[in-house]
């Protein structure tokens, strides 16, 4: 069985404060984009769970999330854990801030709820994927979304209306747990406007939405990083994005474009910088 694990953009991201059990309240604006991994699962007799990725570096044990996803998955339906390969090809960047691994992760869950004769509802797909990891539950349901609490308080919203996305993930990695701890001592100069970005997206307004685009991560960057991700939106803007920022707890900065011709040209701008770079479009 072949899966496709798309990785995702926060069109705004605000941390709302830190709570009793350690993670942290979020409001965000999720986003899915073409760019994506590709899963290939396949039982075997061994019994085994095993996981192998074209990446070198990446876990193939239970550490990985996809394997963990399997794992979850099991418990959740009182089975005992099966012989089963996954083999991922990755094409999203890793510790990027787009949810790579957590989209690797939903993918199993849909992949092994698919094969199920009653299949559950993705919401109770989603329920399984909160014990993974927080961006898990929006990657099993996807598209455009508002999530909110850790992140598993999922409200669909109408789609971002089609465009280019060009994005480049900087050659450094960002820990998420250490930036989260950095989060609750920056004083945070500007909140993203989400009611504003929401009431876009219901008028089908894609400038509004671009206009809007903003991350509180960016404050708690060290000052090189940030300044690095700052080069990186200033240079899409100058090619003509219609708004720019920085996805997740980053590094990954990207724009969005209603022009195909504006947004190649950025991608190329882009390459000169060196990372890695993408253009791909909304889904
Ligand atoms: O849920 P997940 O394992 O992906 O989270 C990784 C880390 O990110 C957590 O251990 C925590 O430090 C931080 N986090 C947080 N608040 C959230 C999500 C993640 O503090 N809502």
């Amino acid at each position: 069985m072949e899966i496709k694990a798309h990785a995702k953009l926060n069109l705004t991201l605000d941390v709302l404060g830190k709570r009793p059990d350690g993670y942290h309240d979020l409001r965000m604006i999720m986003q899915s984009v073409a760019l994506a991994d590709t899963l290939t699962l396949e039982d075997n007799a061994s019994g085994q769970l095993r996981v192998s990725t074209n990446l070198h570096f990446l876990p193939n044990n239970d550490k990985n999330l996809a394997a963990q996803a399997a794992l979850h998955w099991w418990e959740a339906r009182g089975e005992k854990p099966r012989g089963l390969d996954i083999t991922i090809e990755k094409r999203i960047p890793v510790c990027a801030g787009m949810a790579g691994g957590s989209s690797d992760a939903a993918a199993v869950l849909r992949a092994l709820n698919a094969r199920e004769r009653s299949p559950l509802s993705p919401a109770e797909v989603a329920r399984i994927g909160e014990r993974v990891g927080s961006d898990v539950p929006y990657c099993v349901l996807g598209g455009t979304a508002l999530a909110e609490g850790r992140g598993e308080i999922l409200t669909p919203l109408p789609p971002l209306p089609r465009c280019w996305v060009v994005l480049c993930k900087p050659e450094f990695s960002i820990s998420t747990p250490a930036l989260f701890a950095k989060i609750d001592s920056v004083r945070l100069r500007c909140r993203p406007d989400t009611q504003g970005a929401i009431d876009a997206l219901e008028a089908g307004d894609l400038t509004g939405v671009a206009r809007r685009l903003y991350n509180v991560f960016e404050d708690a960057l060290p000052d090189r990083q940030r300044n690095r991700v700052a080069d990186l939106k200033n240079t899409l803007i100058q090619c003509g994005a219609l708004g720019a920022s920085m996805s997740g707890t980053g590094p990954t900065a990207f724009g969005l474009f209603d022009s195909e011709d504006r947004a190649m040209e950025a991608r190329e701008k882009l390459e000169d910088f060196g990372g890695e770079v993408f253009l791909t479009r909304t889904v």
